[in-house]
């Protein structure tokens, strides 16, 4: 499938050899048998409105024309007016100073719409994984949760507690500065079209005022958007990280992140699309064992794809629904690993996460059994925050037993272990014994036994 990308004000128009076309240098990999469906070709110049943009830009932001003409796509003469010119009816039509009185309009917001038109594929699958909806849902939806994550950006972490005024811009300050940052907003403009502040620019699941979904811009930055940077582990780190799903700290910690650091530098990481196979690098990647086409498996924008098990929510079930085809995903996993392991490797890794997934869940659900008991004797505080059992509770899940799960799944002994079992147990241990007090005594302990910011 050859994709033509022609935008709406080249049709017709006659198309000049701008004095910024940089030539057409697609890494054309000629004989590789599955590059085809991938490929992208478009040869053109740049029109002359689109020119003046960029001459104009040269003056005012060199920093992001010097970026735009390392990239592919700068190569390949599409233009700031591909991406940032929008319909006049558009509600994020507004006009620099450069074009004001013009019939064109233009918008800083460039959603994963504009990116469809000429990538389709990438586009559709990435809607479907849980980067798009899933992940922004996650911090904005009253239904999510009972409400307890709004309650827990805004009431709490906001200061809605000691009386700072829910709605104000203080109480969303560490939404907009931290969840939306990584989730996604909701983009909100004002009555001049521009975006307001606090809710642009945002992370992977952001939602624009066109109604559309998503910002490739959180592995592809601008103005490059460039595949070799997505492919490097450092492209998820500014998301998978820290003590809730240390993914990046786990991964150069597993002997893949061990080859990664030590020889990364030697790999070929601007093979076109599909072709980047082992060889051009000698461990996987993040990307390549997620995203990236390895062997049979062809590269997906939709990270659920290649999932079994769910390690991220307070019980570990397989897949299913919204959440991806467990059954498919570790086959489609198994087939990553074959690449470059035998079978009784392969298998063995499998049996290592099921065991983990399965001692974390025996965790879990006795956990759960004293929560009842103690609701129903009445003895749990209505605020979580405050009662020492509930907060430990979080953290046995959201911390630790994450790292115990995902540092199992993904080769990290020191995230398995001491970061992760170890602490489940210790974790686990102190809630059994602020159990048992609360039945002999019957009553609550008056002030909270977790006083940190929970296990490290
Ligand atoms: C391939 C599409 C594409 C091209 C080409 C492109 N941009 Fe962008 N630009 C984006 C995306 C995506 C964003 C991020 C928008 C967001 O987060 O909503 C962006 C953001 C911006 C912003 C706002 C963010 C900031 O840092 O201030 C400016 C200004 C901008 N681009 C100018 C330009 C100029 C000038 C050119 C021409 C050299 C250009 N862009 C070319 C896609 C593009
Ligand atoms: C003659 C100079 C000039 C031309 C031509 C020009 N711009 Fe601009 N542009 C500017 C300046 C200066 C700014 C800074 C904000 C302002 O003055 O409006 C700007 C701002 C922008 C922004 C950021 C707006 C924001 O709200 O942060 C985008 C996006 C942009 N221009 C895109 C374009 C596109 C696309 C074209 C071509 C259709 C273009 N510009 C043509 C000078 C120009
Ligand atoms: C008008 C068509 C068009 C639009 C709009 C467009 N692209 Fe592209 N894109 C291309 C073409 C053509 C190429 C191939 C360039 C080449 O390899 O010569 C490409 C290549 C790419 C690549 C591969 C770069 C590499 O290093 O190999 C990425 C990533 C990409 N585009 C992302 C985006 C994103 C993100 C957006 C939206 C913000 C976008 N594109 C919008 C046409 C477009
Ligand atoms: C540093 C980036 C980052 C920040 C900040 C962040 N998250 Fe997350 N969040 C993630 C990542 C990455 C995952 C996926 C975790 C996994 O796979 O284990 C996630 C998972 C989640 C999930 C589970 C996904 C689901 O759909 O049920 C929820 C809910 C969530 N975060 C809510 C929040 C809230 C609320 C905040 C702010 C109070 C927040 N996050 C702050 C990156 C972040
Ligand atoms: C989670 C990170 C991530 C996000 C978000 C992301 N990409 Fe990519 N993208 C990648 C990786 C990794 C590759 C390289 C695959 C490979 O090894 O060939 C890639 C490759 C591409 C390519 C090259 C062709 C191909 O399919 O391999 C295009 C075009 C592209 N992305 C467009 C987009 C667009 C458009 C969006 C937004 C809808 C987007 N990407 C969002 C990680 C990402
Ligand atoms: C801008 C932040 C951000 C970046 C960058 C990012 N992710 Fe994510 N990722 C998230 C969030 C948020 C979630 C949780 C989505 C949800 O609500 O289920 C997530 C979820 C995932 C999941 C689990 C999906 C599921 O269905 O549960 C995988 C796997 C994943 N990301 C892989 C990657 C890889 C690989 C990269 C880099 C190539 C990457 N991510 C880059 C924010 C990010
Ligand atoms: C060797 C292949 C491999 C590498 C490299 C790798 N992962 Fe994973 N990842 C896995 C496997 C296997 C699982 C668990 C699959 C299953 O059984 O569901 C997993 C699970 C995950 C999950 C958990 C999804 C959930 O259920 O909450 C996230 C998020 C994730 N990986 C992100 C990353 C990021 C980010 C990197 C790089 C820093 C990375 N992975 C590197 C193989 C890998
Ligand atoms: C591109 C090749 C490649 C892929 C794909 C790959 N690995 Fe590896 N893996 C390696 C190399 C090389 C080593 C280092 C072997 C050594 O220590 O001598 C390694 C080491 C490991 C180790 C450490 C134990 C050991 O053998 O020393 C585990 C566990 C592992 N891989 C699991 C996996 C799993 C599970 C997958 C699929 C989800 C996978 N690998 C995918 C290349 C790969």
């Amino acid at each position: 499938m050859i994709r033509q990308c022609v935008h709406p004000v080249l049709v017709g128009a006659a198309l000049l050899a701008g004095a910024f076309s940089l030539g057409t240098t697609h890494a054309q990999a000629a004989g590789m048998p599955n590059m085809a469906p991938k490929e992208v070709v478009v040869k053109r110049g740049i029109s002359a409105e689109a020119s003046k943009c960029i001459e104009c830009h040269a003056q005012k932001t060199p920093g992001i024309i010097e970026a735009w003409k390392q990239g592919k796509m700068g190569h390949a003469n599409i233009t700031c007016y591909d991406c940032h010119v929008v319909d006049k009816n558009s509600p994020m039509a507004s006009q620099c100073s450069g074009i004001k009185g013009s019939k064109t309009f233009i918008s800083p917001m460039v959603s994963s719409k504009t990116c469809g038109r000429c990538h389709p594929t990438e586009v559709k699958q990435f809607q479907q994984s849980a980067h798009a909806d899933l992940a922004r849902i996650a911090v904005y939806d009253k239904n999510k949760a009972g409400g307890k994550l709004v309650a827990l950006q805004l009431h709490h972490e906001g200061g809605g507690f000691m009386g700072v005024e829910e709605g104000s811009a203080a109480n969303g300050a560490s939404r907009q500065s931290g969840c939306q940052v990584c989730h996604g907003s909701e983009v909100k403009v004002g009555p001049d079209n521009k975006p307001l502040a606090g809710t642009w620019p945002a992370g992977v699941g952001t939602k624009y005022p066109d109604g559309s979904v998503g910002n490739c811009t959180v592995c592809h930055t601008r103005h490059q958007f460039s595949v070799a940077e997505a492919r490097k582990p450092e492209a998820c780190a500014s998301c998978h990280l820290g003590p809730d799903h240390p993914n990046i700290e786990i991964y150069l910690e597993s002997k893949h992140g061990q080859i990664y650091q030590t020889q990364g530098e030697e790999w070929n990481w601007d093979a076109a699309p599909d072709t980047w196979q082992p060889g051009d690098y000698t461990a996987p990647t993040c990307a390549v064992c997620h995203m990236s086409g390895i062997g049979e498996l062809e590269t997906t924008h939709n990270v659920e794809e290649r999932l079994h098990w769910d390690l991220m929510h307070k019980r570990s079930e397989v897949r299913s629904g919204i959440h991806g085809d467990g059954e498919k995903g570790r086959e489609n996993m198994r087939k990553v690993c074959l690449n470059c392991h035998g079978p009784s490797h392969t298998a063995t890794q499998e049996k290592t996460v099921d065991d983990a997934v399965a001692l974390y869940n025996e965790y879990w659900d006795r956990a759960v059994t004293m929560k009842k008991d103690l609701k129903a004797r009445g003895l749990l505080k209505d605020d979580a925050w405050r009662d020492g059992f509930q907060e430990l509770m979080y953290f046995l899940w959201h911390h630790t037993g994450r790292r115990a799960r995902q540092g199992a799944a993904m080769n990290a002994p020191d995230y398995a272990h001491w970061h992760g079992f170890f602490q489940v147990f210790q974790v686990f241990k102190d809630m059994e014994d602020i159990y048992n007090w609360r039945i002999k005594t019957n009553s609550i302990e008056e002030l909270s036994t977790v006083m940190s910011t929970g296990p490290e």
